[in-house]
């Protein structure tokens, strides 16, 4: 265990490339000095990320990234301690741009390189701001665009998934509900946008009943389809706000009944949200209701941290940094979700 010293800071460059974002960022300790996300739209006009564009976009991104997020933390490439990269999971191209970059960066400095958990790192993003950071043991809900997951933080390294979804992620059911509304891609944050003039109430969708601390969206995705179906046309157009609002109702209630049934089940009633979907105003919003009302203390990343972004990863690498938990240069990223 490497313990902190107040002198020298530990200096870490975190590269995140595992969908559709190229991001870099720089931490002192536990402290982000920057993080910096070069989106790519070239997926907008397909409905959805195409694996070959996105490793295309990454190299042409990484490098330009990487040089930005160091000028603007004000760090030279020879001060850096650490390299840290995504290993896991998400589409294979893309996390081989960010892993053979950050590899050859710590070969060249003559660094230690740090592999991280994409969904690890979600949860320990509740980590970043130091005016708000939850107290071990906590309860994460990760939500995002592939995975929905229930998690036990007992330490930054020791997490435990207590549940997760059988089949649709919930920032999936967002997306495949935006897409049969006309929405463009990434169509949460359009249903989020079109739900705050909506009512949640217009419109009942099907929950499912999962056992366990277990999620499916799945049969909420089928539901809304048959439900348009019968519609005459003009509908949606006439209704959008209204539909917006009754779906994002359904994916929340889905999700918070689930994180009341998992702070019974634990008795951690420090219950954090993370992941793309925890950018939703409805969820932030329903779970400070929640905590108000159970008595839970709450926590959501800011609002940078929420989706993918290096932050997160040079969090998580810090951690991993202090208990000597380094990578040799021969590992290679994976796009399995196995922890
Ligand atoms: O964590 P993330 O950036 O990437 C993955 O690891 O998947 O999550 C992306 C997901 C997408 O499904 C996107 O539609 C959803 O997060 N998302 C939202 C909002 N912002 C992003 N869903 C609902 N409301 C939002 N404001
Ligand atoms: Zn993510």
């Amino acid at each position: 265990m490497i313990t902190p010293s107040k002198e020298k800071k530990i200096i870490i460059l975190a590269i995140e490339s595992s969908c559709d974002d190229t991001s870099a960022a720089v931490s002192a300790d536990d402290t982000i000095l920057s993080n910096v996300i070069a989106n790519q739209s070239v997926h907008e006009q397909y409905g959805g990320v195409v694996p070959e564009l996105a490793s295309r976009e990454h190299m042409r991104n990484i490098v330009p990234t990487v040089q930005v997020a160091l000028a603007k933390a004000k760090i030279e490439k020879t001060d850096i301690d650490a390299i840290a990269f995504t290993q896991a999971p998400g589409l294979i191209g893309s996390l081989l741009v960010g892993a053979q970059f950050a590899k050859s960066m710590a070969l060249a400095l003559d660094k230690p390189l740090i592999a991280v958990h994409h969904m690890q790192a979600h949860v320990l993003a509740n980590l970043i701001d130091p005016i708000r950071r939850p107290a071990f043991p906590f309860l994460c809900l990760t939500v995002s665009g592939g995975h929905t997951q229930i998690v036990l933080a007992k330490s930054p390294l020791d997490l435990t998934v207590l549940g997760e979804t059988i089949d649709d992620a919930a920032g999936e059911a967002f997306d495949k509900a935006a897409k049969m509304l006309g929405l463009p891609y990434p169509g949460g944050p359009m249903v989020d946008k079109y739900a705050a003039a909506g009512n949640p109430s217009a419109f009942k969708f099907a929950e499912p009943q999962v056992a366990d601390l277990n999620f499916s969206f799945s049969g909420l995705k089928t539901s809304v389809l048959y439900f348009l179906q019968k519609q005459p046309e003009g509908f949606i157009k006439e209704n959008l706000p209204d539909l917006c609002a009754s779906v994002q109702d359904t994916i929340i209630r889905i999700l918070i009944k689930k994180l009341h049934k998992a702070v019974k089940q634990t008795g951690v009633k420090q219950v954090c949200i993370a992941g793309g979907v925890s950018a939703n105003s409805g969820l932030r919003e329903a779970l400070n209701v929640a905590g108000k009302k159970h008595g839970w203390k709450t926590y959501i990343p800011p609002f940078e941290f929420c989706t993918d972004n290096a932050g997160m990863i040079a969090i998580t690498a810090y951690y991993k940094y202090l208990a000597s938990q380094f990578a040799t240069l021969e590992i290679c990223p994976s796009s399995r979700a196995e922890w």
